[in-house]
């Protein structure tokens, strides 16, 4: 467990990348793995999550490979023809690759044995249980509808139409993922937008996909059995890795950072609105497209920054900043509320648990709801940090690790982080980058 103290460094400055977005870097494996023929992948995250997603493709019969360049190569194993993997697929840390990969192998005639870390036994696996038996596979999990379990697929499964009855882009890319390698049109109900990667680059990579979006529902419908054409897709940086850097830039004094590539979906990037609203000065340089997903380089410095109300309805386009924006809210002037979110009770820790804790320890005002945080503000002023010889317990959950040492940042003695190794699932550089942004004044 390698602990860490992070501590105030100068102002953040100059220009930095950070890695491929996770979410758009396990999707291109699955669907590349997929297809017939060479897919190239520039820009994906090397991560220890998305790494887990390769070796999965591989035993389900995929050619993955890391040229020298950074770029990888993929031959897919070919729609309706991927393989009984021999021994259980380790998920580690990964939420994403299990549930999106329960949803692929669904319609195919194999067993499958899903495994994870201590995190990820606990999460839950229901959500995606229930409508993936709607369409014919069958399941043996662990109490609680968790991991370790076996899915046995089901060939030809059922199409359905399944309603969303939490807004989870996993749940819904998971269903249309079975209904790949099935017979008809299986469809999904979105009553709130999610991420809507698993969409954009299906149609990249050839499948008959359609999206309607009427009176704020969305319906996403995917025609089964259809060939994927390989496809070479280029990830842009990860908007909830930005985030960390972006909150960084805001609250140490003196910055002016520029953050390059970063993917502005606007499906994902809620954090900016409210940070905008906040009174963060964040401007959009060079706006374009990069593999069909909107980007732009970001420019970021320090502000002074004050507490609103943040509306529920915003959650699923920020779902993954919340850690690093309660860390914003500790530093700004007044009262920050949020609300509206239960779901971050069960990602890869209780988010607002562990964020209560943690920043409590490092001397913040907050007060833990049932469903969300509210946050009183230094104004600008330091926190404490934590007290010699005590340390924020991190919980197997990397986005706790890097918000938490943001925090550090802006603090008086520093935070001591129980455990950095979680920062290896999504944001290996993490720690790197930091100290580069601290030394280029
Ligand atoms: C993800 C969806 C979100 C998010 C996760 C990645 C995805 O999870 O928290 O980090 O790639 O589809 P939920 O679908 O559970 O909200």
């Amino acid at each position: 467990m390698p602990s860490r103290r992070f501590t105030p460094p100068g102002p953040l400055k100059g220009r930095l990348r950070v890695p491929g977005d996770k979410s758009i870097s396990h999707r291109a494996l699955m669907f590349a793995g997929l297809a017939v023929g060479t897919s190239r992948i520039t820009g994906l995250l090397e991560g220890e999550d998305v790494l887990a997603t390769a070796a999965a493709m591989r035993a389900f019969g995929a050619r993955i490979e890391r040229r020298n360049d950074g770029v990888w190569e993929v031959d897919g194993a070919g729609a309706g023809s991927l393989l009984q993997p021999r021994g259980a697929l380790e998920m580690g840390n990964s939420g994403t690759s299990t549930r999106l990969l329960m949803g692929l192998v669904a319609s195919y005639d194999i067993s499958v044995v899903f495994t994870g870390d201590a995190s990820l036994s606990r999460r839950p696996m229901d959500r995606v249980i229930e409508p993936l038996r709607m369409m014919g596979a069958s399941f043996e999990a662990s109490p609680g509808g968790t991991l370790p379990l076996m899915l046995r697929g089901a060939a030809p499964a059922v199409p359905i139409s399944y309603t969303l009855p939490v807004a989870s882009a996993q749940v819904k890319s998971a269903v249309l993922l079975a209904g790949l390698n099935t017979p008809g049109i299986t469809s999904v109900i979105e009553p709130v937008a999610t991420r809507d990667h698993t969409e954009r680059m299906l149609a990249g990579f050839g499948a008959p996909i359609e999206t309607d979006d009427a009176a704020g529902v969305r319906i996403i419908s995917l025609r089964g059995e259809a060939d994927l054409s390989p496809c070479d897709v280029t990830v842009p940086g990860d908007p909830s890795s930005a985030a960390f850097f972006i909150v960084a830039a805001l609250i140490v004094p003196g910055s002016d950072l520029v953050i390059e590539n970063v993917g502005l979906n606007p499906t994902r990037a809620g954090l900016i609105a409210v940070l905008r609203e906040m009174g963060g000065r964040i401007e959009e340089i060079d706006a374009r497209e990069v593999g069909g997903e909107p980007v732009a380089d970001l420019r970021v410095s320090h502000s002074a920054l004050t507490g609103i109300e943040i509306d529920p309805a915003l959650a699923p386009s920020m779902i993954d900043e919340f850690p690093v924006l309660f860390v914003a809210a500790a530093m700004a002037e007044g009262t920050t509320r949020t609300s509206g979110l239960e779901e971050l009770r069960v990602k890869e820790s209780d988010r607002l648990a562990t964020m209560a804790q943690a920043l409590k320890l490092a001397g913040a005002k907050v007060t833990e709801r049932e469903d969300g945080l509210t946050i009183i503000g230094t104004g600008g002023e330091p926190l404490s940090g934590t007290p010699a010889g005590a340390s924020v317990e991190t919980r197997l959950d990397h986005r706790i690790a890097m918000a938490m040492a943001i925090a550090g940042l802006a603090s008086k003695d520093g935070v001591a982080i129980d455990d950095t190794a979680p920062i290896a699932t999504s944001f290996p550089t993490f720690a790197d980058l930091l100290e580069r942004a601290a030394a280029s004044t």
